[in-house]
């Protein structure tokens, strides 16, 4: 499929609303505290009947400094011991967990995600990777995508070095905006230098892929700016991008309330920066995969969504489609056969739970068939931009053109606007509607009533 992108700048503007990034559908708003261990055990013993393969999570909450931007579950501190309880506790966890699944089903996907991963010691990473391969069927060679996400100030060559050792082949690396008046603005300074030298690292030791995120819409930004933080990075060649925009949710993140309005760049600001992004991007060489990433045409994910194996999660695109995902550490996530559910929030209230032996799941939610099929339909659009109805039907038999009435005919409004091409065998979202994909997932989400979407960020 051709993997283009056009911009107008009108529709854009037309269609700029809130709405989910659906890296779960249901989305975390719809998890429910009535949802306890018991269901999650039961979950686990269907995933063990699937024979799916794993997928692993484990976030590390802590960070040095805020970036007052952040809109990550994370802790500020700046003494290092913190770790230690945490970890024990995470520990403890990993052998609650691995107690659930079937110890012969492999780890097909692994990932460190936080606030900071690597605001852990060197010991502490070979601890956790020890213990992760003590008590699960982890891969000893690449064939698993096993990710970290580095922030370049919490890491060194020798880092790099030991996180290949320890199994890990990509990586993400939290980079945002080179622009000293933009790093102050933010609370985020970090050297070019610091940057350079992880991702060269990176290179060194044969990381198959590497991953720059940045950030348009914080103070201060102006498009040419924006450009040539761009441009040097462009120059080492990432083999993706993830160019996200400012999500401003300040009742959630009071951190955010700490950026001066009037620095803040105007929403044609922002579209002028995204614009010449997305230009720049194309030009050099990369595709849009949809979402914010962008990545090499021979890069993994562009393989896959042009073959159509391409699949999204919580970790965002990944070609290891249907796999259950075990969340472990404080506020994780996991998607266990039809639930999905989530650990406690806080560090006291997470230690309170493992102190005691159980596990700290505080809420979640049973998918229901429709929930599942909605699910699917979305995953396929936002990341094939293409869907074919039959093969639903197939899946799922049920008539799609019957089953999805009234969305069908909402979305004949887009079609006649452009952003997509409608028959009666297929949708075919076209190259500028590809920048507003989640507005057309959202037809397909049955929990959006008028004015619920406020509690999402704005889809540009
Ligand atoms: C957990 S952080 C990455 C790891 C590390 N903590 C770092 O900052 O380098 C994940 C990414 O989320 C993005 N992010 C955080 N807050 C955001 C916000 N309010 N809007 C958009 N993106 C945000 C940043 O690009 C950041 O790199
Ligand atoms: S962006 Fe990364 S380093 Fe900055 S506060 Fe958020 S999680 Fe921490």
């Amino acid at each position: 499929m051709e993997q283009g992108i056009e911009f107008d700048t009108d529709l854009i503007k037309r269609y700029n609303q809130s709405g989910p990034r659906y890296t779960s559908y249901p989305t975390a708003v719809q998890f429910d505290e009535g949802f306890g261990i018991a269901d999650y055990n039961a979950a686990a013993v269907r995933s063990n009947a699937s024979g799916r393969g794993l997928s692993l999570y484990f976030h590390i909450p802590f960070c040095d400094t805020i970036c007052f931007y952040c809109a990550c579950n994370k802790e500020w501190t700046r003494d290092r011991k913190k770790t230690t309880p945490y970890l024990e506790r995470l520990f403890k966890e990993i052998e609650l967990q691995a107690k659930l699944f079937d110890p012969n089903r492999k780890v097909e996907q692994l990932h460190w995600g936080g606030g900071t991963p690597t605001f852990i010691n060197h010991d502490e990473m070979r601890q956790l990777m020890a213990k992760t391969r003590e008590h699960f069927n982890l891969y000893d060679d690449d064939t698993g995508e096993y990710s970290i996400e580095i922030d370049p100030r919490e890491a060194t060559a020798e880092t790099i070095k030991l996180l290949r050792e320890l199994g890990f082949n990509r990586m993400s690396l939290g980079v945002q905006d080179f622009d000293p008046k933009v790093q102050k603005a933010v609370n985020r300074i970090q050297s070019e230098q610091e940057t350079f030298t992880v991702l060269n690292a990176a290179r060194a030791e044969g990381f198959l892929s590497v991953n720059v995120d940045l950030i348009y819409g914080l103070p201060l930004q102006t498009k040419d700016s924006f450009l040539q933080t761009l441009d040097k990075l462009i120059e080492v060649q990432p083999d993706r991008f993830s160019v996200f925009n400012y999500a401003h949710m300040p009742t959630m993140f009071p951190t955010q309330k700490k950026m001066r309005e009037e620095d803040m760049p105007s929403p044609d600001q922002k579209l002028a920066i995204l614009q010449a992004t997305t230009e720049r991007l194309l030009q050099a060489g990369y595709v849009y995969i949809g979402m914010d990433h962008f990545a090499k045409p021979d890069d993994e994910l562009a393989v896959a969504q042009r073959n159509e194996t391409l699949y999204r999660n919580f970790q965002g695109y990944s070609t290891h489609a249907d796999c259950d995902l075990v969340g472990m550490g404080a506020t994780s996530i996991g998607l266990i056969d039809n639930t999905y559910s989530q650990n406690r929030k806080s560090l006291d209230a997470y230690y309170a739970a493992i102190d005691a032996g159980v596990l700290p799941i505080f809420r979640g939610v049973h998918l229901t068939e429709d929930d599942e099929l909605r699910r699917n339909v979305i995953t396929r659009l936002i990341s094939h931009f293409h869907l074919n109805f039959e093969t639903v039907n197939q899946q799922w038999g049920i008539r799609f053109d019957e089953y999805f009435a009234k969305e069908l005919k909402m979305l004949t409004v887009f079609a006649h606007d452009g952003l997509l091409t409608l028959d009666d065998k297929d949708i075919f979202v076209t190259a500028k509607g590809r920048l507003l994909i989640r507005n057309i997932c959202m037809i397909f989400d049955a929990y959006l009533t008028v004015g619920s979407n406020s509690r999402f960020s704005k889809v540009i």
